[in-house]
């Protein structure tokens, strides 16, 4: 059975997750965060991260817009970087989050061969269209999906089914790309081909099912497509 349809994560996937802090970082007035914002970055991420997992294992949700603000409340804490106004920038910057310089062509490419392309996201439905919207990906997408109609993040199972409810596919039609090998397991579980872009080139993650492939960024992912 051939892909008929790609489907991306979009935080660290298609939309780069440190860009807020890097831009704020090179505003002027910020000196001090321009030394760790990379350390505040790496925090705010791995709390968003946690939070949403532990709301979906305790049941006690929240959408994903408050665990990204209650990541960086802990991040600035822990750093202690909280600056005057700095807050409010780092989450304006968050909803207009720069796409990785491959997502374009990687997108035309796919759709150009006659493929679908998707987003599936913990993100909530404001986020997700403001961040498409701002990285320019409107008319290179057929749908961006959000885990706020499950009312629990993936890596929960159900969220994977939005993507075969949504479209009408097969699962394996749907070839499942993200950043986040936790993302890629998952999906992997529930059948769809998956693969995981390592863009930090860290381990592969000690779970039940590998993804079929690893790249480095998203440029591979035609070549791939076209090989199933
Ligand atoms: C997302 C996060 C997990 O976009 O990256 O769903």
């Amino acid at each position: 059975m051939t892909v008929s349809l790609c489907v991306f994560d979009a935080y660290g996937t298609l939309f780069d997750v440190a860009a807020a802090a890097r831009e704020a970082a090179a505003e002027p007035g910020r000196e001090v965060f321009s030394a760790r914002w990379a350390e505040l970055a790496e925090i705010w991420r791995q709390k968003q991260l946690q939070y949403s997992w532990l709301r979906s294992a305790s049941g006690i949700h929240t959408d994903f817009w408050q665990v990204t603000e209650n990541g960086l409340d802990y991040a600035l804490e822990a750093t202690g970087l909280a600056e005057d106004g700095l807050r409010t920038r780092l989450l304006q910057l968050y909803w207009e989050l720069s796409a990785f310089p491959e997502v374009p062509a990687t997108l035309d490419a796919l759709r150009a061969d006659g493929r679908q392309t998707a987003i599936l996201s913990n993100a909530s439905p404001a986020m997700l269209g403001a961040a498409v919207k701002s990285a320019g990906l409107e008319t290179r997408l057929d749908a961006w999906l959000s885990a706020e109609s499950v009312g629990a993040f993936k890596p929960a199972l159900a969220n994977y089914a939005l993507v075969t409810e949504c479209f009408g596919v097969a699962r394996r039609e749907v070839l499942f790309v993200s950043s986040n090998g936790w993302d890629a397991w998952a999906a992997t579980a529930f059948g769809f081909r998956t693969v995981w872009v390592n863009r930090k080139g860290e381990p592969l993650d000690r779970l039940t099912t590998p993804p079929d492939h690893v790249v480095g960024d998203l440029t591979a992912v035609p070549g791939i497509v076209k090989a199933l």
